[in-house]
């Protein structure tokens, strides 16, 4: 159900933009949301190949707090990615849920993003795993690193077209 809301002086704003006045608040969060989902993208990219780079090297446990490191920071940028992403797409902070929609490009972007997903999964848990281990003291499978360091790597061309279908989604071609 979408909400909408009247303001005193009869200007109507539907939807999660409702709860703000028009002009420049919106502006603003609008600003912030769009600076975070790039800045994201800046740490991301840098996170996912320390990642993998890291992986590439790893065949000593004291080569672990690097990849872990970087782990972190990719972890981090893929819950600002999400969250801005999606406040952008279906919270009505720029061109609207029906645009994005019927948009090819963002159809594209959404579909590599599930891909970058899918190749994340068993790095993902590989990590978790890796982390228990070190804690508990138990052995740490480092025969994985290759593999993981593949899945982790074919992630940044995904990553890299989906920023040139952002460009071109924002830009309504
Ligand atoms: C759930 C995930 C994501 C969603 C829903 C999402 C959605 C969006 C939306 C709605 C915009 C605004 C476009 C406009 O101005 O009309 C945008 C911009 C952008 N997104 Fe994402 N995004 C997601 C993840 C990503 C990722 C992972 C990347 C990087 C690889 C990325 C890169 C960009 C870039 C570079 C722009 C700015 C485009 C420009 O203004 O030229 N996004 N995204």
């Amino acid at each position: 159900m979408r909400l909408k809301v009247v303001t005193s002086d009869g200007m109507a704003n539907m939807g999660f933009l409702g709860m703000f006045d028009h002009g420049s608040s919106v502006m603003g969060l609008k600003l912030t949301f769009a600076i975070l989902h790039l800045l994201a993208l800046a740490i991301g990219i840098a996170a996912v190949y320390a990642r993998w780079r890291g992986l590439r090297k790893l065949t000593r446990i004291e080569g672990l707090s690097e990849v872990f490191h970087a782990d972190n920071w990719y972890g981090a940028a893929a819950l600002i990615w999400i969250g801005t992403g999606l406040m952008r797409a279906f919270g009505s902070l720029e061109k609207g849920t029906e645009y994005y929609l019927e948009n090819h490009w963002f159809l594209g972007k959404m579909g590599l993003f599930g891909l970058v997903l899918l190749l994340e999964l068993w790095p993902m848990v590989n990590l978790i795993q890796w982390r228990m281990a070190l804690r508990k003291g138990r052995p740490v499978q480092l025969d994985r690193a290759p593999t993981m360091a593949l899945l982790t790597g074919l992630q940044i061309p995904l990553l890299l077209v989906m920023v040139c279908m952002a460009a071109a989604m924002a830009r309504g071609l």
